[in-house]
């Protein structure tokens, strides 16, 4: 089977000024996937949203998004995708209704009433539907953009960084909506800054650094590319060199030994190690245990091993996970 790509861009470049805010962005993603991008601040997540909604004309490069070419054809990619941003674009003198009223009449929407009603109770705004936007708090003035982004079902869904600011309740019901749209195949490329979002959500992730892509792949993948964290608690320090050897053993790795809690790790990429062989090891050794561990990475350990940042750090630090 061949795979049809909602979004594939090559080469996309973006300057303001000085700052080459993306330089050379490829990303691919497939039709009916969940594409989450991830990055710093100031990676140029937005800057790529921003290109690939046809909200910026791009300096180089090319792209197509939902079967049509960014730039020559972008009035036809503007009707076929939806887009909610990282500042919200609703309007607080009128009601959270007539909002959706309001761009339901822009978009020329046959069904216009009952998908707005349908919207605002999907995103529990039927109670709130009434007031004005500018009494909303931030998290349902987030809520009612992405329901406006919504409105016309459009094939390829953009959204930037759509649960942050959002209690849990409303970071749930917006990852509801995603996990819903993206069985109804639609497309979905956002961003985030919360890796456990982008890990239980995406397909595919990229990891966006300096304005291009320095690496994509499955949650899962991501994640072996790191291993997974061996720890051995030992109740006696001297102990500790014969833990050691044990997961010297298993993992190849360098165990790091941390005396003053008399435990002992490793970082193993071998996914046939798991907790019961490592105890029956640690017995076989005659290494008396108060606990063993395995921690499988996560994506923040990616990240951080990838772009020595961790997310949402402007900074680089320099330091990376071992
Ligand atoms: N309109 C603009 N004018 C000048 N510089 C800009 C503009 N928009 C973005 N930049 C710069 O481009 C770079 C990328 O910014 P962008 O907003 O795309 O990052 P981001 O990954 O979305 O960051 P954040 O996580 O903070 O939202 C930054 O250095 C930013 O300062
Ligand atoms: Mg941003």
């Amino acid at each position: 089977m061949t795979t049809t790509y909602a979004v594939l861009s090559e080469g996309l470049e973006k300057r303001f000024g000085d700052v080459r805010a993306v330089r050379g962005l490829d990303l691919a993603v497939a039709e009916g996937t969940v594409c989450g991008l991830l990055g710093p601040n100031g990676a140029g997540k937005t800057t790529a949203v921003r290109l690939l909604t046809t909200l910026l004309r791009p300096d180089a490069g090319s792209a197509r998004v939902a079967g049509h070419d960014l730039v020559r054809e972008a009035a036809a990619v503007r009707r076929r995708i939806g887009v909610t941003g990282q500042d919200t674009s609703v309007d607080g003198d009128l009601t959270g209704r007539q909002n959706l009223r309001l761009f339901a009449r822009l978009l020329r929407l046959r069904d216009a009433a009952a998908t707005v009603e349908g919207l605002l109770d999907r995103f529990g705004l039927t109670a709130a539907a009434d007031r004005n936007v500018s009494t909303y708090s931030g998290g349902m003035r987030r809520r009612l953009d992405l329901a406006a982004g919504l409105l016309h079902r459009p094939a390829v869904l953009f959204l930037d960084e759509p649960t942050t600011g959002l209690d849990p309740a409303g970071r749930n019901l917006v990852q509801d909506a995603v996990r819903e749209l993206k069985q109804r195949g639609t497309t979905v490329l956002l961003t985030t800054q919360y890796l456990e979002e982008a890990d239980r959500l995406a397909d595919d992730i990229a990891v966006l650094d300096h304005g291009h892509v320095a690496h994509t792949g499955s949650p899962a993948q991501l994640k072996s590319l790191i291993g997974t964290h061996a720890e051995v608690v030992v109740p006696h320090r001297d102990s500790l060199p014969r833990a050691a050897a044990v997961l010297d053993r298993l993992t190849g790795s360098a165990p790091v030994l941390d005396h003053e809690r008399g435990a002992v790790g490793a970082v193993s990429t071998d996914p046939t190690l798991t907790l019961p062989r490592l105890v029956r090891e640690l017995d076989a050794a005659g290494v008396p245990l108060l606990d063993a561990s395995l921690r499988p990475p996560t994506l923040d350990d990616v990240f951080l091993r990838l772009t020595g940042r961790s997310p949402g750090a402007s900074k680089t630090t320099g330091e990376v996970a071992a």
